[in-house]
């Protein structure tokens, strides 16, 4: 706490949770884009606060991404007088395994000594087969868990650096372009002024669910996501906790 003083982090934070309208924000020194510790850092941090929101039984639901990955490393086995279920908050949103929520929550359980569901759902499907696939008790099971969560962890995106490494196709990366889209969370694209874009269809979690759960983690770091964090800092329900980095703090500070 005297490093982060001295360092000056604890001013930022203070100074962007007066400009946010969140619960809280969280501020580790350097740069994710630069300096790939900084990224474990910020995972570290999140697991922490996550240790001090924990209820007696929880289901922590949990969006996919390399920040995400980073906050499923930092998970210590000391979590096992707690019952926690990781679940993934989403469906696929088309990222590679290593990146997937199904990866990830099974590394968080694994390393917290919790338990896990996974939640596979085929991804490019038509409007019928998607209906039919929401019934199946499996996949039921998990999604009414995932309304049951109270505690999600998830990533900020840059737009079009989350839409190419999703191999998304041309006609839908074109109506991300003209919207002008800035960022993306939970599979929304959203633009400079928060308005939606383009949201790929999948199930679990929507934006509008998160108003009844009470503790969000936003976890995004490194100067290429100022944008996307302060776009999606207006539309982030007020129960949002932002983990992020200096780089990105000073940036949002600047206006
Ligand atoms: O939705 C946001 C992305 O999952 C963030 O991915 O943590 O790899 O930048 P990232």
């Amino acid at each position: 706490e005297f490093m982060r003083e001295v360092t000056g982090v604890l001013e930022l934070e203070t100074k962007l949770k007066s400009q946010l309208n969140i619960k809280d924000v969280v501020v580790i020194s350097g740069d994710s884009d630069t300096s790939p510790w900084v990224k474990f850092e910020l995972g570290r941090a999140c697991v922490k606060r996550i240790k001090s929101c924990l209820a007696d039984r929880n289901v922590i639901a949990v969006m996919g991404g390399t920040t995400m990955a980073a906050v499923a490393e930092a998970f210590t086995p000391d979590f096992h007088d707690k019952e926690i279920v990781f679940v993934p908050a989403r469906g696929g949103l088309g990222e590679d395994v290593k990146n997937q929520a199904n990866t990830i929550v099974s590394k968080m359980a694994e390393k917290s000594g919790g338990k896990h569901r996974v939640l596979y759902v085929p991804e490019q499907v038509s409007q019928e087969i998607y209906e039919s696939v929401i019934e199946e008790p499996s996949i039921k099971e998990v999604l009414t868990m995932i309304q049951s969560a109270n505690i999600v962890i998830h990533g900020i995106g840059e737009a079009k650096a989350m839409a190419e490494r999703r191999r998304t196709e041309a006609e839908i990366m074109e109506k991300i372009t003209r919207g002008k889209a800035v960022g993306e969370a939970f599979g929304y694209y959203f633009n400079e002024e928060g308005k939606i874009v383009h949201k790929v269809r999948t199930i679990g979690l929507q934006l509008r669910d998160l108003n009844a759960i009470p503790h969000i983690f936003a976890v995004a770091g490194g100067k290429s996501k100022a944008k996307a964090i302060k776009a999606y800092m207006k539309i982030a329900p007020p129960n949002t906790v932002l983990i992020t980095d200096e780089a990105v703090a000073k940036r949002l500070l600047k206006g």
